[in-house]
C-alpha cells in the first residue's frame, strides 16, 4: 500500500486540505480509508479547508483525515503545538460530532508557548516596512528555540517538575528580550498554571507516535503525509527570508513523520490553476488589475487562518518545474479548475525577464526574483461551468489543452483535477 505526501507546490493554500480530505476518504482510490494521516510540520498557521458532508471545516493543526473513524490522525514530531489553539479546535470538531479518539500527537514535537506568539508579533513590528507578514502564530520563535535546545516539547506537559524547571530556565532570557520591546513579562505561576490545563485536556492524546506509524507501514497500510504550506515558503528552498520556519518539502515527510525515506511511495504535488499567496515577499506573476481581483473575488481568495486577502496571479510555470525538482512530484492533483471557467483567456508564466534582458527558465535567488518580469504564453479560455464535470473526457476541450500544458511545463502526470470546494468535486483522470 502507498505511502504519498501531499505537498503544496506553490505558496501555499493549494487545497492541500481538500486532497488529503478527498484521498483519506473511501472515495478517495485507496479503495478504503486511509489508515493513517500524519502532519509532518508546521503548526496553526496551516489552514486546511474541508467541505464534506459533516459541514465546512478550516483545519489548522488537525490532520485532514479526521473525518474517517478508523484513520488514526497524527500531528507529528516534525510539527509545533499551540496546546491552547489545539484545543479549541478540538473542542469545535467534537462539537460537529467528530470523534477524536483516533488523533495522536507526537511527544516530541515541540510547544508553542504564549511568549513564541507574542515575540512573533513584536518581531513583525519590529521589522516595520521589512515585515515578513507572519501569520503571528508564534512559528518562528517556536522553531528557533528548538534549533537553540531552549524548546520544551508536548511531552514535557506529562512531567509537571520538568516543564517547571524548563520554564524556570527559559523564562529569565525570554522576559529579557520581551523586556527590550517594552512589553508585559511572562509569570512563571500563569504559565506552569496553564500547562497543568492543556496536560489534563490532551494527555489521552500525547504518544509516542513511532510505534504507531511504524506498525502502519510494516504492516503496508496506506499514510498520507500532510503538508502545510508550499514549495515557495520553505525555509531552505523558498523566496527567503518571507518563508516559514520549516520545510514543506516532501523530502522532509519522513523527517518529521518519523518513517525511512524508502518507505514514501508516492508524491502528489497541489497545484492551484493560478497562483495566490498570502504575506511579503516576491510573487512575480501577481496582477493588482481586474484579473486580480476577479482571482481573489470567484476564487473567495481570503486566507484560512487569518483572513487576509490573498495576493493573486497567473500560473507560474518557472516555479512548478522548481517544485517538482525538488519535490518529485509522482502526480499533481490540480485545484480550482472552476474558477477559471469564465476568463475569456487565460495566462501561464513560462520564464522569467531579466533586469539585462535575458530570459530565464530556471528559479533565480529571491533577491533576483524581486525584480523579474514574467514571460507569458496566452491560452484561450472555455467560458462553460466545470464544477459538475466528473469525467476527463467531459471537460472542454480547451479546459483539457491547458491542463496538458500545466503537466509538460511541471514535468510531472495529473491525476486528479478539482472543479469544486467539495469532496465529491474532483475528476480521477485515470477513472
Ligand atoms: P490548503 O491550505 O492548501 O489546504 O488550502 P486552503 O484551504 O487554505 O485554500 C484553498 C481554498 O480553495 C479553500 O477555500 C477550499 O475550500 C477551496 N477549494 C479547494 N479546491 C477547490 C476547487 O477545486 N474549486 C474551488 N472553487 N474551491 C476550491
Ligand atoms: P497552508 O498550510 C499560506 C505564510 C505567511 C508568511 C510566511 C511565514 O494553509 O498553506 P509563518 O506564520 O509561517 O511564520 O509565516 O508564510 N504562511 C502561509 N501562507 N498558507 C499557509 O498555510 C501559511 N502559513 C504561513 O503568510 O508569508
Ligand atoms: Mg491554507
Amino acid at each position: 500500500m502507498p505511502v504519498i505526501a501531499v505537498v503544496g507546490a506553490q505558496w501555499g493554500d493549494e487545497g492541500k486540505g481538500r486532497v488529503v480530505d478527498y484521498l483519506a476518504s473511501s472515495s478517495g482510490g485507496l479503495a478504503k480509508p486511509a489508515e493513517m494521516v500524519i502532519r509532518y510540520q508546521g503548526g496553526d498557521n496551516a489552514g486546511h479547508t474541508v467541505v464534506n458532508q459533516f459541514g465546512e471545516f478550516k483545519l489548522h493543526l488537525v490532520p485532514s483525515g479526521i473525518f474517517n473513524e478508523s484513520t488514526k490522525c497524527i500531528i507529528g514530531t516534525g510539527c509545533v503545538v499551540n496546546p491552547e489553539t489545539l484545543i479549541t479546535e478540538m473542542d469545535a470538531l467534537d462539537e460537529a460530532g467528530l470523534s477524536l479518539d483516533n488523533l495522536f500527537i507526537s511527544s516530541r514535537a515541540h510547544l508553542i508557548l504564549p511568549y513564541h506568539r507574542q515575540l512573533d508579533g513584536l518581531e513583525e513590528t519590529a521589522r516595520g516596512a521589512k515585515a515578513i507578514g507572519t501569520t503571528k502564530r508564534g512559528i518562528g520563535p517556536t522553531y528557533a528555540d528548538k534549533a537553540a535546545r531552549w524548546g520544551l516539547r508536548v511531552g514535557d506537559l506529562l512531567n509537571p517538575e520538568r516543564t517547571r524547571d524548563r520554564l524556570a530556565a527559559v523564562l529569565p532570557r525570554k522576559n529579557q528580550t520581551i523586556a527590550h520591546f517594552d512589553a508585559e513579562p511572562v509569570k512563571l505561576h500563569s504559565l506552569t498554571t496553564s500547562c497543568t490545563r492543556w496536560a489534563e485536556r490532551l494527555r489521552p492524546h500525547i504518544v509516542d507516535v513511532l510505534p504507531l506509524v511504524r506498525a502502519a507501514v510494516e504492516a503496508d497500510r496506506s499514510v498520507l503525509l500532510e503538508g502545510q504550506l508550499g514549495v515557495m515558503r520553505d525555509l531552505d528552498w523558498g523566496v527567503y527570508p518571507y518563508v516559514t520556519s520549516s520545510n514543506p518539502l516532501a523530502s522532509f515527510g519522513p523527517v518529521g513523520a518519523g518513517l525511512p525515506m524508502q518507505a514514501l511511495t508516492d508524491v502528489v504535488g497541489v497545484v492551484k490553476a493560478y497562483v495566490t499567496a498570502v504575506g511579503a515577499g516576491p510573487l512575480p506573476t501577481e496582477t493588482t488589475d481586474e484579473t486580480g481581483e476577479r482571482l481573489r473575488e470567484v476564487g473567495r481568495e481570503y486566507g484560512a487562518t487569518t483572513g487576509r486577502p490573498r495576493r493573486c496571479g497567473w500560473l507560474d510555470a518557472v516555479a512548478l518545474d522548481y517544485a517538482n525538482w525538488l519535490n518529485g512530484f509522482t502526480r499533481l492533483a490540480i485545484t480550482k479548475l472552476d474558477v477559471l471557467d469564465s476568463m475569456p483567456e487565460l495566462k501561464i508564466c513560462t520564464g522569467y525577464r531579466l533586469a539585462s534582458g535575458e530570459v530565464v527558465t530556471q528559479m533565480p535567488d529571491p533577491a533576483t526574483l524581486e525584480a523579474v518580469e514574467p514571460v507569458y504564453e496566452t491560452w484561450p479560455g472555455w467560458d462553460q461551468p466545470t464544477t459538475e464535470t466528473r469525467r476527463w473526457d467531459d471537460l472542454p476541450a480547451e479546459a483539457k489543452r491547458f491542463l496538458r500544458r500545466i503537466e509538460e511545463l511541471a514535468g510531472a502526470p495529473i491525476r486528479w483535477v478539482s472543479v469544486g470546494p467539495e469532496r465529491e468535486a474532483m475528476i480521477d483522470v485515470e477513472a
